[in-house]
């Protein structure tokens, strides 16, 4: 055990609340939060000062359980002799922020840097749960470096329609379909989108939100076991107990973000990303923190190191199963296991209970193989990402865990040449482009056309929209063909079980070759060989490019608020994270 005394000295709240070389001050801040009802002798005591950053609240229903837990955490964090002080984050709600709540995930970064940087707190309760909740949190107690656990609020409850699970997201795809094919009327659709979620908490399916839950027990920033517990769940409230108990620990140890988010960590959480089958947007937000934490990630380490593990977690878009069931099935421990007795985890990493990866996870069991597959009797083999390159992209991204057995034998069982294809593009300038012409019958789009959509991420479409998951025009679907290749320089829903290549990088808005592709041109993927190209002569793309570069670049719609004018000048582009440029050069506030 560390000498707690020795450390209380250095409580950084003592500046405010106990700084004899400023008494004056040391009397406005005491005065101040005396006014909240703490006193002098508690402010005083050297009892550390624990934020809970609160994310919960009626705008952010998927983490608005947080406002009920946050309860508890404070009882752990009063037992174990700390004071609590919560605070709310700017709220993010993934599928109710317009245009897209990503663009509030650097909002929420910046808003919670001051918070931890600027009050008088010595470590920090993340409440983290929907999509984009996680990152912000975790990139901001990165970049102060402060004592920092992240508490899940837990998926939501299993969906259930006519005896059959239906999983928060994935059914509207699902729903969307049946619709167009005259199945189901719109009350019919509302009312099976709505069984999907029948609780409070984050999406029950292994969207973004149960992703980044997962990886942030990967991570070693949760208490083992804690992330897939779900919201409603007794073992919720008992775990946010245990988790504001911690964090006061956390501080006398001075156990901080940048001991437990090192490269190990990352890599550890690549690979549980491929074994649970986890979101396309988790290689945007976990290379923003490694930036923000200062460690090397590429997207090709996303490949080189996630994309040969097999698929072992069987929830819905990839597989059968939901949230409850993961939890019952053993949730992160039993799957960190697996790739640990096949030496894929780096055991030595260190997370929030001061022991190691290793040593949390060791023999954590399978409680039902339906939903966790052991390692040798896999769902599917090489769950992770496939990346991409060529003229219409430095980097883009396919989550080869989602190819249907439909789309394999239609476009990847060429004999001459397996995993490759060629189409003719249709071009979607933005979703509201898509949305007007996907029907449209002079588009002639049949089974070989492949579906691009561009001016939807960072700066085109500010924040990056969740929209290169396209469906075929009705007409095709009428006829059975469901599914067309779909390409982009936008996101797509972690919900989404489309086999598309996302996250193009750059995008069209910063000059990327999906500026210059055309409607009707050839292009060709190759999968197997991890390329993406127009098929059009060098002349002709540099011709393309000076009619472009003369018309002033590619267009893209004006800003509608302040925060995407700021964001649009400074944000970098998904293969880097999505960052804020200017944000990373700020490291380890709290030490500096
Ligand atoms: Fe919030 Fe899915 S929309 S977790
Ligand atoms: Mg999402």
């Amino acid at each position: 055990m560390t000498d707690r005394s020795s450390h209380d000295t250095q409580l950084r709240s003592r500046a405010w609340f106990d700084n004899p070389d400023n008494p004056d001050m040391t009397a406005l801040y005491l005065e101040r939060y005396l006014n909240y009802g703490l006193s002098q002798d508690e402010l005083q005591s050297g009892k550390p000062i624990i934020g809970i950053a609160q994310t919960g609240s009626d705008l952010s229903p998927c983490n608005r359980h947080h406002l009920e837990l946050a309860k508890r955490v404070r009882e752990g964090i009063r037992e174990a002799g700390g004071i609590a002080i919560e605070f709310p984050v700017h709220p993010i709600q993934e599928t109710g922020k317009r245009p897209t709540a990503s663009l509030d995930r650097n909002l929420a970064y910046l808003g919670l840097v001051e918070l931890l940087y600027g009050y008088p707190l010595d470590g920090v309760v993340l409440t983290i749960g929907c999509d984009k909740t996680t990152p912000a949190c975790l990139m901001a107690a990165a970049t102060v470096n402060i004592p920092a656990i992240a508490l899940s609020v837990g998926p939501m409850l299993n969906g259930w329609f006519r005896g059959e699970r239906t999983g928060s997201g994935t059914i509207v795809w699902k729903a969307r379909e049946m619709m167009a094919a005259g199945e189901i009327d719109y009350p019919g659709f509302v009312k099976l989108v709505a069984s999907s979620a029948p609780s409070t908490g984050y999406c029950n399916t292994m969207g973004t939100a149960s992703t980044m839950n997962s990886l942030a027990e990967a991570l070693g920033m949760q208490l083992p076991g804690s992330a897939a517990i779900p919201a409603p769940y007794r073992d919720r409230q008992e775990i946010s107990y245990l988790t504001g108990k911690r964090i006061v620990d956390m501080v006398h140890e001075d156990l901080k973000p940048t001991d437990i988010l090192t490269k190990d960590a990352f890599v550890n959480a690549i690979r549980v990303n491929s074994a649970i089958g986890g979101s396309t947007n988790a290689p945007i937000h976990l290379n923003a923190l490694a930036r923000h934490v200062g460690v090397e990630l590429s997207i090709d380490d996303w490949q080189t190191y996630g994309e040969e593990i097999p698929l072992l977690v069987n929830l819905q878009p990839a597989g059968e199963y939901l949230g409850e069931d993961y939890y019952h099935a053993g949730g992160v421990p039993a799957v960190v296991n697996q790739l640990m007795e096949q030496g894929l985890i780096a055991e030595d990493a260190l997370t929030v209970n001061g022991k190691t990866i290793g040593e949390n996870c060791r023999g954590a069991v399978i409680e039902d193989t339906n939903v966790i597959r052991s390692y040798d009797n896999p769902l599917k083999p090489h769950a992770g990402f496939r990346v991409l390159k060529g003229n219409l992209f430095s980097s883009a991204i396919m989550k080869l865990s989602v190819i249907s057995p439909t789309f394999r034998k239609t476009y990847l069982e060429n004999p001459e040449d397996p995993m490759a294809f060629e189409g003719k593009a249709i071009v979607f300038d933005g979703p509201e482009d898509y949305h007007h012409r996907i029907d449209d019958p002079e588009l002639a789009i049949d089974e070989h056309s492949v579906l691009f959509m561009r001016g939807a991420g960072p700066i085109g479409y500010p924040g990056a929209a969740e929209v290169v998951n396209m469906r075929a025009p009705n007409y095709l679907i009428k006829r059975g063909v469901t599914e067309l290749p779909c390409i982009g320089d936008g996101r797509q829903s972690g919900t989404s079980g489309s086999p598309s290549i996302l996250n193009a990088s750059p995008e069209a808005a910063a000059g990327g070759g999906l500026a210059l592709l055309q409607t009707g041109d050839k292009v060709r993927i190759d999968l197997g060989r991890g390329t993406a190209d127009i098929l059009i002569s060098e002349d002709e793309l540099e011709t393309r490019r000076k009619a472009l570069d003369a018309a002033g670049g590619y267009q893209y719609p004006a800003h509608q608020t302040p925060w995407q004018e700021i964001q649009r000048g400074i944000v970098s582009q998904l293969e880097t994270g999505m960052v804020l440029e200017p944000a990373v050069t700020y490291q380890r506030l709290a030490q500096g």
